[in-house]
């Protein structure tokens, strides 16, 4: 399946009682797709993203190098991830210029960035000792 099929799947079944704000992504991790959507909680904070939720159903199949994501809102325009989001999709990025982010809706608007335009100067491992 597409990244845009699979992404606008699995936002159908966001649970986002609370905010209405449904989010579903789906990634391409290691050649294979992995999707999520977001997951509230009444106890607000405890909320998961779409694009975490992705990510961790890839990490949790084995897969570690993320290639390209889509993520499907109903916001116009496309809305783009959270800065949380943003560093969790840098974490598994071998070279976050060459990673696409993809923000979709039902409309059909289209807005496009690297991981690394997203989050420039990024922290990473690599400046752990
Ligand atoms: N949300 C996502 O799933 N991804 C983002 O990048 C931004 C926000 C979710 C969290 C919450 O369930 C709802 O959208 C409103 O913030």
């Amino acid at each position: 399946m597409s990244l845009e099929k699979a992404a606008i799947a699995v936002q159908a079944n966001a649970y986002a009682p609370y905010s209405k704000f449904k989010v579903g992504a789906a990634a391409r991790m290691d050649g294979a797709v992995y999707s999520g959507c977001n997951v509230e909680n009444a106890s607000y904070p405890l909320s998961v993203c779409a694009e975490r939720n992705a990510i961790a159903a890839g990490v949790a199949a084995g897969a570690r190098h993320l290639e390209e994501i889509v993520v499907v809102t109903d916001a116009s325009p496309p809305s783009s991830p959270c800065g949380g989001c943003r560093q969790v999709l840098r974490e598994f990025c071998r070279d976050p210029k060459a990673v696409k982010v993809i923000a979709i809706n039902a409309k059909g608007e289209h807005r496009e960035w690297t991981v690394a335009e997203l989050l420039p100067d990024s922290f990473s491992g690599a400046e752990l000792p």
